[in-house]
């Protein structure tokens, strides 16, 4: 409430309407909330919510996360809980730092409460995140790190980037995300495909015993993501993260239609439908054995509910966030407690 009539309409203001300096200063902001466990405890007990859950043996204290991108180099990490999340994936990070896209590279489309972005893996780098990692010691929830391809990587250099990636911060997260879904890195969507991506999962399982999951597009067709679940399965893959922004424009509305133009992938209530599926065609074709974390719309805890029943065990909120604020979060936490 305070979010939505208050907060937002502030955020939204910052930078003359500049979306990405708005997130800036929001990140900062809460990096700074963060510096205070006594507030961050206060704040959780509010937004938050014991509704844990294990899965793929890690103890989940909710089961809502907060989606990767948002705080990709981990800057704000001890506050999310405060948000009441009970999980964060940081990144995508790459092995190189690198700018990303020009700016602009963040749009907001207001009438469909939707994101399109091309930011195309702005970060600090893997050694930055490991050495902020390192630094801030055990944190309350469980971490997920979202590995990436380097821009300036070719497609045949791919494999040993995330290696080289994932070597720098394999002591760090509880599970590892392999985003090869980004539709803003140039060819990153091609690891999807069954020869590619057995050779990257195949050495990332030869290099040690981490929780992998798979972070796939919802532009994929069912045969290819069957395909795709096939390969998992062969490299013991522990999930699948279902699913990153879209290149579909569908179900915007009118008003939007101009910025609907915009290069790169859209997020938010408009691809709700398509994540929803997604997660229900990985559920069957896994027979309900493989893990799933429903992303992609989540803007109700009724969406939340649709995904849980869909087969997902965990979800995670990025747009959604944006638009609400954490009163978004703390609805989705009571509607997992009652539901427990
Ligand atoms: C993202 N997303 C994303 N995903 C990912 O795996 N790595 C990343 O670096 C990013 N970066 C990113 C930036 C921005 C600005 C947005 C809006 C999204 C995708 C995100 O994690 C999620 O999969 C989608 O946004 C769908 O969920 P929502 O936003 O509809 O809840």
């Amino acid at each position: 409430m305070i979010y939505s009539r208050v907060l937002r309409q502030h955020l939204f203001r910052i930078g003359h309407g500049d979306p990405e300096a708005a997130h800036e200063r929001t990140l900062a902001t809460l990096a700074r909330l963060g510096r205070h466990p006594r507030l961050v405890s206060l704040l959780h007990r509010w937004f938050g919510a014991d509704a844990p859950r294990t899965v793929f043996g890690v103890r989940f204290p909710s089961p809502v996360g907060l989606a990767a991108g948002m705080d990709k180099d981990g800057l704000a990490l001890p506050a999310w809980p405060a948000l009441g999340f009970g999980f964060v994936e940081v990144g995508t990070v790459t092995r190189q730092a690198q700018p990303g896209n020009p700016r602009p590279r963040l749009f907001r489309l207001p009438a469909s409460a939707a994101i399109i972005n091309r930011m195309g893996f702005n970060n600090a780098g893997a050694e930055a995140l490991a050495a902020r990692l390192h630094d801030l010691g055990p944190l309350r929830t469980p971490l997920g790190i979202s590995i990436g391809k380097s821009r300036a990587t070719p497609a045949a250099g791919a494999v040993e980037d995330y290696l080289e990636a994932f070597r720098v911060l394999r002591h760090h997260g509880d599970y590892f995300a392999i985003n090869i879904s980004s539709p803003n890195t140039p060819g990153l969507r091609a690891l999807q495909d069954r020869a590619a991506l057995d050779a990257l999962l195949g050495a990332l399982r030869a290099e040690a015993t981490v929780r992998l999951l798979v972070k796939i597009a919802p532009d994929l067709t069912d045969h290819a993501i069957a395909d795709l679940l096939d390969v998992c399965a062969v490299h013991a893959v522990d999930g699948i993260i279902a699913t990153n922004t879209t290149l579909a424009r569908d179900g915007l509305a009118p008003a939007d239609a101009a910025r609907a133009e915009e290069t790169g992938g859209l997020s938010g209530p408009p691809l709700a439908a398509r994540a929803l599926a997604v997660v229900d065609f990985v559920a069957r074709e896994t027979g309900g054995r493989l893990p799933i974390i429903g992303v992609g719309g989540i803007a109700t805890p009724d969406d939340a509910t649709r995904m849980f029943d869909a087969g997902a065990s965990l979800v995670q909120l990025y747009t959604g966030l944006v638009y609400q604020g954490p009163g978004l979060v703390r609805k989705i936490n009571r509607a997992a407690l009652l539901r427990r």
